[in-house]
């Protein structure tokens, strides 16, 4: 079976025979890596228990299938393009023969540090050629890599090491970004001062600033390769052996490590980075996100080099050293497939078309949108501007949970438009809950968004508490994969996400709970109570407002606002800041205690006047002291 669609007539064939046979349609896909043994079977799940398997008895590793499959026909072909956060470096570029090189002596380094098939290894690394080759390399000896973005805190920091018990953290001296430098070491030595799990610390070299070693746990990078060797035979993992754990927030609690396996993970990002972004050998692909994120893991890594693609990782931010920098980037490697966050694009928008105009973009074939709803005059700047009018957009819809792309555009075969993702991918059935929990059938309508049946790259746990995942998942509409976010769909049956139903909050593309934040808060000793919700942000779409109570006289407010902020940033990091602080006597309550969020969403989007019913609550007094304390403060 060919795995490209081209045509919408095959675009339906494709997605009927997934829907009415999905095993003879995942197979015929599976069949196109190498397997080291067949799988026994395609597909076996429970929805009710949240577990899911593919490919089972199959045996294969992912990155012979990323790397040393390649080397037949494209040794000599750039496999990953480093450009550097500075445009006064030079770029690198790592054909597949020279990646297969590094990725074996990595291998060889972790195995002499005792790290062994099933240990967790936590990779803390801006976004430098060492994250690949640390990523890829923990997947040939079967280790699970645990990338923890390296914009975290310290305390996130260990929190995410020790949820996992990892034994190995990778990391390097200081990290780059725009005109900082960032003191990595500096925040790893912190951070494991709390963690006992972990036996050393490998470091690579970047900014070259001076750091402090604990020579009986700290390796350097650079001494550990010059001994090892660059033959590795990559280990064979069972189709269902854990590959990654990649962190998530969650509404409540401590964020939930999302663990993927090897063999789905493998079929489905391969499979959707070939469709979503029509990328034909040759094309120079750019997605702009970090590897710290899901949509580094599948495409800028994984879904890239099983195609045998060239994929492009950039160290930078979009305005540094000016905000022409992505178009820089695009004319100078000529990048076909250029795939970013809506934040980016409204963040640039905003600055002199000039910065856009300077550049030709004349290789763009394809441009893509992810990480939350795109709003229309975003969508079409970026049409008109970036993609000149001719170059589709694929909005694609996803989450961590899923691996990798569920419902998108296919380029040049599916119609587009804008602020919807549009349509299912193959394999994806979506359905729209009501508020009863029914599905609703009529193709119009308005609800939750749920998926009836797994797909291969559906994650399969939370790490350490399966019951978490069925409790978050599966538990609120029985049967079906519970998403979080809400959707329309139109007449035609295309989907519009308009956005999280639950207690995440989108900033800047980031998702992150209301609960962590809060919980930072409330540890500052004159804070008696908090509550985190979002108001809409030009650019970053949403952003947050926090309502904090104290327990005396504050006296002066704006000091400890600023020590708010510096206790978030501690704790999550500095993404999780918020942009408005208000102190109020009370929080709106039900009479069970529960803070009534919707209430305080609505003052904070700047819409007190059309609270709802408030009678329920059990303090309908604070209601207007907060309303006439918003309208003071703001
Ligand atoms: C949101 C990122 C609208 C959504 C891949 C989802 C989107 C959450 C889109 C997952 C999109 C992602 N349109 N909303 N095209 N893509 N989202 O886990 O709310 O970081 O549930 O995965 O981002 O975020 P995550």
């Amino acid at each position: 079976m060919k795995t490209k669609i081209n045509t919408i007539q095959e675009y339906e064939a494709n997605f009927s025979k997934a829907k009415n046979q999905p095993e003879l349609f995942w197979q015929d896909i599976a069949s196109q890596f190498e397997w080291s043994k067949k799988w026994d079977s395609v597909c076996e799940f429970n929805m009710y228990e949240a577990e899911f398997s593919w490919f089972s008895g199959g045996k294969t590793n992912i990155t012979e299938n990323c790397i040393d499959r390649h080397l037949k026909d494209k040794a000599n072909q750039t496999a990953l393009i480093f450009e550097p956060n500075s445009p006064n470096e030079s770029a690198i570029h790592i054909t597949y023969k020279e990646l297969h090189h590094r990725v074996c002596k990595m291998a060889n380094v972790l195995l002499g540090l005792g790290i062994k098939k099933g240990d967790r290894v936590a990779i803390y690394l801006p976004m430098i050629p060492e994250l690949s080759v640390s990523v890829l390399a923990c997947a040939r000896i079967g280790a699970i890599h645990s990338v923890i973005f390296a914009g975290f805190s310290s305390s996130a920091l260990s929190a995410r090491i020790n949820d996992a018990s990892c034994k190995l953290v990778i990391t390097s001296d200081g990290g780059f970004r725009g005109n900082k430098t960032i003191d990595l070491k500096g925040i790893v030595d912190q951070a494991l001062k709390d963690c006992p799990c972990v036996n050393n610390v490998l470091v690579a070299e970047r900014t070259n600033t001076e750091i402090n070693i604990i020579p009986s746990r700290d390796v350097f990078l650079r001494d550990a390769l010059a001994k090892a060797s660059d033959l590795h035979l990559a280990q064979p993992m069972d189709s269902e052996d854990p590959l990654f754990i990649l962190y998530t927030s969650g509404s409540t609690g401590k964020p939930k490590g999302m663990v993927h396996t090897t063999g789905g993970y493998m079929v489905y990002t391969a499979y959707t980075f070939k469709n979503v972004f029509a990328y034909e050998p040759g094309d120079i692909y750019w997605c702009t996100a970090d590897i710290g994120w899901i949509t580094g893991h599948s495409y800028i890594l994984y879904g890239p080099l099983l195609n045998g693609a060239t994929s492009i990782m950039f160290e930078g931010i979009p305005t540094y050293p000016n905000p022409g920098r992505f178009w820089d980037i695009v004319d100078k490697f000529k990048v076909n497939q250029f795939y970013t966050a809506p934040t980016a694009i409204r963040a640039l928008a905003k600055e002199s078309l000039s910065h856009v105009t300077k550049y030709n973009l004349k290789s763009l074939k394809v441009i893509g949108s992810v990480g939350e709803p795109i709003n229309e005059e975003a969508w079409t700047w970026y049409h008109k501007n970036i993609g000149k009018g001719k170059c589709p957009i694929v909005d694609t819809w996803w989450q961590t949970e899923t691996g990798g792309i569920l419902i998108s555009p296919i380029p040049n075969v599916s119609p587009q438009i804008p602020t919807y993702a549009t349509t299912p991918l193959p394999g994806i059935q979506p359905v729209l809950m009501d508020d009863y929990g029914t599905e609703i059938k009529e193709l119009k309508g308005e609800g939750r968004l749920c998926i009836k049946y797994p797909w291969p790259s559906i994650a399969r746990t939370i790490w350490g508490n399966h019951e978490r995942y069925k409790e978050t998942y599966f538990s609120a509409y029985p049967g079906y994969y519970f998403t979080g976010d809400g959707a329309l769909r139109n007449t035609n049956g295309m989907y519009r996400i308009t956005g999280r139903v639950d207690d995440v909050i989108i900033v800047s593309g980031h998702n992150l709970g209301t609960a962590p934040i809060e919980d930072a808060i409330n540890e500052h000793s004159e804070i008696a109570e908090s509550a985190i919700v979002g108001f809409p942000h030009e650019i970053k779409g949403n952003a947050l407002y926090g309502f904090v109570t104290l327990k005396g006289n504050v006296e002066s407010p704006e000091k400890l606002k600023e020590a708010i902020n510096k206790l978030i940033s501690a704790k999550i990091g500095p993404i999780a800041k918020l942009d408005k602080i208000q102190f109020t006597n009370g929080l709106p309550k039900t009479r069970s205690g529960k803070i009534m969020r919707r209430i305080l969403r609505k003052i904070a989007e700047g819409n007190s006047d059309n609270l709802g019913d408030i009678s329920t609550l059990l303090n309908p007094e604070v209601v207007e002291h907060i309303k006439n304390g918003s309208k003071q403060s703001n």
